[in-house]
C-alpha cells in the first residue's frame, strides 16, 4: 500500500517567538465546512497564500467550490467586491491531495477534519 512519506519537522518553535509578519503561507488540512471558511478567510482577510489539503480531489472541487458560492452570494452580489477581487482570493487558495506539498513551506499550519 502507498504511504505518504513522514514529515519531518525540523524547525518546531515556541509559539511566542513566532511572529505575524513572518508568517506567508499557511496550510489547511481538510476542505470541509470548515476547513474551506477557514481557507477563504486566511487569504480573503489576511492574504495570506493558503494550500488545502483533503484526501481527493472531488473534496477540495466542493470545498473550493463552497468558498466561489459564499464569495459571490455575500460579497460580489451585494456589490461589496469586485469579481476580479473575488478571483484574487480564490487565485491565493490551492487546493492539494499531497499533504507534504501543502504542509512543507506552510509557517502556520491548522487542522479542520
Ligand atoms: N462544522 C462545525 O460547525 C464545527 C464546529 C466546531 C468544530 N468542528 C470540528 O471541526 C472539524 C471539521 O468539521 P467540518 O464540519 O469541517 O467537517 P467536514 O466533514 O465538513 O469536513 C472534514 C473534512 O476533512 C477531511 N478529512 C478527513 N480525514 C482527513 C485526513 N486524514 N486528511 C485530510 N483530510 C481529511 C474530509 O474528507 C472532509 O472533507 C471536526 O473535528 C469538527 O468536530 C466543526
Amino acid at each position: 500500500m502507498d504511504r505518504d512519506p513522514p514529515i519531518h519537522i525540523t524547525e518546531g518553535k515556541d509559539v511566542d517567538s513566532v511572529k505575524l509578519e513572518d508568517i506567508k503561507q499557511v496550510a489547511v488540512i481538510g476542505a470541509g465546512t470548515m476547513g474551506s471558511q477557514i481557507a477563504q478567510l486566511f487569504s480573503q482577510v489576511g492574504r495570506y497564500s493558503v494550500a488545502v489539503y483533503d484526501l481527493n480531489d472531488e473534496l477540495l472541487t466542493q470545498g473550493v467550490g463552497s468558498i466561489i458560492e459564499n464569495l459571490r452570494r455575500y460579497f460580489v452580489d451585494k456589490g461589496s467586491m469586485t469579481p476580479g477581487e473575488m478571483d484574487n482570493i480564490v487565485g491565493r487558495i490551492k487546493g492539494t491531495t499531497n499533504v507534504v506539498e501543502a504542509v512543507e513551506k506552510a509557517d502556520f499550519v491548522v487542522e479542520a477534519v
